[in-house]
């Protein structure tokens, strides 16, 4: 067994959350995780005593302080924090009427949430001696589709940030990951695509290039497509757009 880590995964009951928490749980690290379904924490818990599940909704900020104090409780460093929680969902802004609320809850979610907990667990990662910040975007933040545009915005944003993050960074022991996904067989991409990877492929890929340190971790098709996107970045956007 490798020396027990304190891992944070956000939304690590469901979808590719739920098998990257299997994993490290079976290595026997700690791992927090968020969600609000409770059913779903609750059949991680029972399955790996390793994992402390809390009911947390990251577009609530009283779920993210709930999520905070339950790592701040267990008095020790974070070695490994996984920004995986995202929602994605469809808008038509040229129907003119796209609910605000939704459009909050995702830019909340996928884009605030993050940005908050690296500031409020910045200092528990630093007492890792090799603490190391991971976010999941998506290649629909280079090459976006058209069906989700707050979304893929979303995603843009996560990127920039954690590269940036990573220049700021560079003189510390923390260490920014971002992890670039194909189409994975998930609830959120129900439907779309037979190329899709399944969850558990993505997330063995995802904890190997952790593990080798990577700075950034492009899964499947992605560099075939980012290498297309700077060749002819009119065909790119036209495959993408109907994605
Ligand atoms: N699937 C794909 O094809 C694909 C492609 C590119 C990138 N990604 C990225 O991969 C990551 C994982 O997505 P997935 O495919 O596993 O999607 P998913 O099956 O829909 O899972 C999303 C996870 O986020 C959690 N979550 C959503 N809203 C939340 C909230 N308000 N508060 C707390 N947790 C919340 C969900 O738990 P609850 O519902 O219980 O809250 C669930 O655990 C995301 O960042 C996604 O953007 C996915």
């Amino acid at each position: 067994m490798q020396d027990r880590r304190t891992i944070v995964i956000t939304g690590g009951a469901i979808g590719l959350g739920r098998e990257l928490t299997r994993i490290y749980c079976e290595q026997r690290h700690r791992v927090f995780i968020c969600g609000r379904t409770e059913v779903a924490l609750e059949e991680v818990r029972a399955m790996h005593p390793e994992a402390v599940p809390v009911c947390a909704d990251l577009g609530d900020p009283d779920g993210r302080s709930r999520f905070l104090d339950a790592i701040h409780e267990q008095e020790g460093s974070v070695d490994l924090l996984i920004h995986n929680a995202a929602l994605q969902f469809s808008h038509n802004f040229a129907d003119g009427c796209t609910p605000v609320e939704r459009i909050e809850t995702e830019v909340l979610v996928n884009l605030l949430a993050p940005i908050e907990l690296t500031t409020e667990l910045l200092p528990l990662l630093g007492q890792s001696s090799e603490g190391r910040v991971v976010f999941i975007s998506s290649a629909l933040a280079r090459v976006p589709k058209k069906s989700a545009p707050v979304y893929c915005a979303t995603k843009a944003g996560l990127s920039n940030f954690a590269r940036a993050l990573r220049y700021q960074l560079e003189e510390t022991s923390t260490r920014v990951t971002e992890v670039v996904p194909d189409l994975i067989v998930t609830r959120m991409a129900a439907g779309r695509g037979d190329k899709a990877l399944s969850a558990f492929e993505a997330a063995q890929k995802i904890v190997s290039g952790i593990a080798k340190g990577e700075n950034e971790i492009r899964l499947g098709r992605v560099p075939m497509l980012y290498a297309l996107h700077r060749i002819l970045p009119d065909l790119a956007y036209r495959i993408l757009k109907a994605a």
